[in-house]
């Protein structure tokens, strides 16, 4: 055991020397736009993904309690044995709504969805093809899966085309993508992805995780986004970002293939099902969702002026329409030590490098919440450009 404890402690300090160890820090607030921090005190948190401000929103939490008294504390069992309750349907029809599609099923996160998903319904007769930049959770699933895999370069469609000719042979054929991408914040060329997907047969599986809630004037994604809401044949998406933020993940679709998951997708038959309290929070952040839409349309002006704030003071934020601004800086260590600067401003942002992003690319990666004011925005900013300055970014 020694040896091996030892080895591990070696690559450690090889992360530590590098300057390229992440350190989490600890939260002792519920999150929200201000939080308390056990390291520095009270921070403006521009790393999260609460877009709509509904992580520690009055009526999630009341809701989230109410289920938990309901429903108690665990389903302790997987749903096909004793484990699906009345609040899981009720969840469900909820997601399938809000999807425009037949049906939709619940997973314990977003990356189980996609893992119990893709090797699923893709098996050695047929083809996944994968834009270069999605998240870990699709490639991982697609890992899985005995199909071929093909990776076609980030939002190219004259590749992804390619990629569509050479798998004419297989017998199912899936293009698999992020709506909006995690790291860049740019947004999927869904209408280019579709017309594709129809010319060639395909079946577009989009992870809208990043997109709900912030993507459509009714925050219903990118295919809202887009007005292509019955293009889309397959969604998954988290309920751990805008929707509460707590856990859990889906897949929405059409009803035969949700049968099919029910029977056959392992997570489904041997993992515990979605927490009632989860589902409870959830089902609340989406009819906050319904009956507020200008949540979404606030989201968008604070990142509009958070990117023209920044390019104001000299920074070059990547363009996009979702609420991710990043910031690239170059080196992962520099990414983390100008986070660290931030944090002694107040600021809690997160500096992202290898092997999340390739070396040379590291970011810090900026998300909005709704619920930011104007003054907390200007004051963030404010810090940005003295931390900039110092650091001489700009
Ligand atoms: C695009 C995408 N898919 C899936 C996930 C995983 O979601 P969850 O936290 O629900 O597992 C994330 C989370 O970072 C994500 O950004």
């Amino acid at each position: 055991m020694s040896t091996f404890t030892d080895s591990l402690n070696a690559d450690l300090a090889v992360m530590e020397k590098a300057g390229t160890l992440k350190k989490f820090r600890h939260i002792q607030t519920p999150m929200d736009t201000q939080v308390t921090m056990e390291e520095t005190g009270k921070a403006l948190v521009l790393s999260s993904n609460n877009y709509l401000g509904l992580a520690n929103h009055p009526e999630v939490i009341e809701a989230g309690v109410a289920a938990l008294k309901k429903y108690g504390a665990g389903t302790a069992s997987v749903r096909f044995i004793c484990g699906t309750f009345t609040i899981h349907e009720q969840i469900e029809a909820a997601l399938a709504k809000l999807h425009h599609t037949e049906a939709a099923l619940t997973y314990v996160s977003c990356w189980t969805a996609n893992t119990g998903l893709i090797p699923t319904i893709a098996t050695e007769h047929d083809a996944l093809i994968s834009d270069a930049l999605n998240h870990a959770s699709l490639i991982d699933g697609c890992r899985m899966a005995k199909a071929k895999r093909y990776v076609y370069k980030h939002s190219d469609m004259n590749d992804l085309e390619s990629k569509l000719k050479e798998t004419a042979a297989a017998r199912r054929r899936f293009i698999v993508t992020d709506g909006v991408f995690s790291m860049e914040g740019d947004i999927v060329n869904l209408p280019g992805v579709v017309t594709l997907a129809r010319q060639y047969n395909a079946t577009i599986i989009l992870d809208d995780s990043h997109g709900v809630g912030v993507m459509g004037k009714h925050g219903r994604g990118c295919a809202e986004h887009y007005n292509l809401e019955h293009e889309v044949d397959i969604t998954t998406g988290t309920l751990g970002k805008a929707l509460g933020g707590a856990a859990g993940g889906y897949v929405a679709g059409p009803q035969p293939l949700i049968d099919y998951l029910q029977q056959t997708s392992r997570p489904q038959l041997f993992s515990n099902a979605l927490p009632a309290t989860i589902a409870g929070s959830a089902m609340k952040a989406i009819e906050i969702l319904e009956r507020e839409p200008q949540r979404i349309a606030r989201l968008h002006h604070l990142t509009k002026m958070t990117r023209e704030g920044l390019k104001a003071r000299g920074f070059k934020p990547l363009d996009g329409e979702s609420a991710i601004v990043p910031l690239i800086v170059g080196e992962t260590a520099f990414a983390i030590k100008m986070s660290q600067e931030m944090m002694q401003e107040g600021i809690f942002i997160t500096g992202f490098g290898y092997p999340v992003v390739p070396e040379g690319h590291a970011r810090l990666r900026i998300q909005i919440s709704a619920t930011l004011t104007d003054e907390q925005v200007q004051f963030a900013l404010e810090k940005f450009e003295m931390v900039g300055k110092k650091l001489g970014v700009i």
